[in-house]
């Protein structure tokens, strides 16, 4: 049996989430990691074999591995001895493009062991162990809106919020084609942050202002002021320096085919834009304009009547 898990997008509030500032993200069904499990012979021991890289994990071989960690926290709340399995691990999510490929796949791989150990793992307990994974000093915002796969309106250290839009929000995202590393994303904003607390304090400020404003025009379906403040919160990401002139360049194509909005979406320094459309004529052509020049489209959409 396969177990999977969604990819995500953050529509508001990235990096200044790290400083407390509330976030928005919605998880990308479209695209998802699976896992399943097959037995293997005595002696073994675990196997993590994630195929789309050719690599393979043992527990004891690579301990520190975020999918290790996953792995050995799900065996301690199992109390169960190391089993002779292979987990295997495939993903269709874009990795290193601020797309949660990383708490994707720890999630699809926490679920297939705890199904194979025939323990039950809630939301949360998943969402738990896949932050305890992460390397860095992560705001938990990946781990959650994975492992509950809904829109949520985050605060870190504190319970997520499922959020509705009673409007339907079609989006498409553009990848830049170009990996960032978050640790190094996020690290770079912390250093520029302790040179002028003040400054950056006002910036993340700026964000969480503009993230309360989004969720009332979310609530209100008034998208076309939702668009607007992704164009603000772009603009505000730019200057707290992880923005990209590739990540521009998308922005500009999103907005030129009728966008509502765009931005970067997650760690920023390339990886992904996501763009806001007027319905799914308004998605079909941005995602148009963004293959015609050269750049893979993904579409995805949350809220409404579904
Ligand atoms: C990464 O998807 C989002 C960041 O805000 C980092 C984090 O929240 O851990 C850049």
């Amino acid at each position: 049996m396969e177990f999977t898990a969604p990819g995500k997008v953050i529509l508001f509030g990235e990096h200044a989430v790290v400083y407390g500032q509330p976030a928005i993200a919605v998880p990308l069904s479209e695209l998802r990691a699976r896992a399943w499990v097959e037995p293997t012979r005595d002696g073994a021991g675990l196997v993590i074999h994630a195929r789309d890289l050719g690599q393979r994990l043992t527990l004891g071989g690579d301990p520190a591995h975020q999918f290790s960690v996953a792995a050995q926290a799900v065996l301690a709340r199992a109390g169960a001895p190391e089993p002779n399995a292979t987990i295997n691990l495939e993903s269709a999510i874009p990795s290193a493009a601020g797309m949660g490929s990383s708490a994707a796949t720890s999630t699809a791989i926490c679920r297939a062991l705890a199904a194979h150990l025939g323990t039950e793992l809630s939301a949360n307990t998943v969402s738990n162990i896949v932050f305890q994974a992460e390397r860095g000093t992560p705001s938990g915002i990946d781990n959650t809106v994975v492992a509950h796969e809904e829109p949520v309106w985050f605060i870190s250290g504190k319970p997520p919020r499922p959020f509705r839009s009673p409007a339907r929000c079609h989006l498409v995202l553009g990848n830049t084609g170009i990996a960032a590393s978050t640790g190094e994303l996020v690290a770079g904003v912390r250093k520029r942050h302790d040179a002028d607390p003040r400054l950056y304090d006002g910036y993340f400020a700026a964000i969480g202002a503009l993230v309360r404003d989004a969720r009332a025009a979310l609530k209100e379906g008034e998208l076309a002021r939702v668009g607007e403040l992704m164009d603000a919160n772009h603009e505000l990401l730019n200057t707290i320096g992880v923005g990209h002139s590739r990540l521009d360049e998308l922005v500009t194509i999103a907005r030129d085919a009728g966008a509502l909005g765009a931005k970067l979406t997650g760690k920023g320094g390339g990886g992904n834009m996501v763009a806001l459309t007027e319905g799914a004529d308004g998605q079909a052509a941005v995602a148009q304009a963004l293959t015609e020049a050269g750049y893979t489209a993904y579409e995805t959409a949350f809220g409404g009547a579904t």
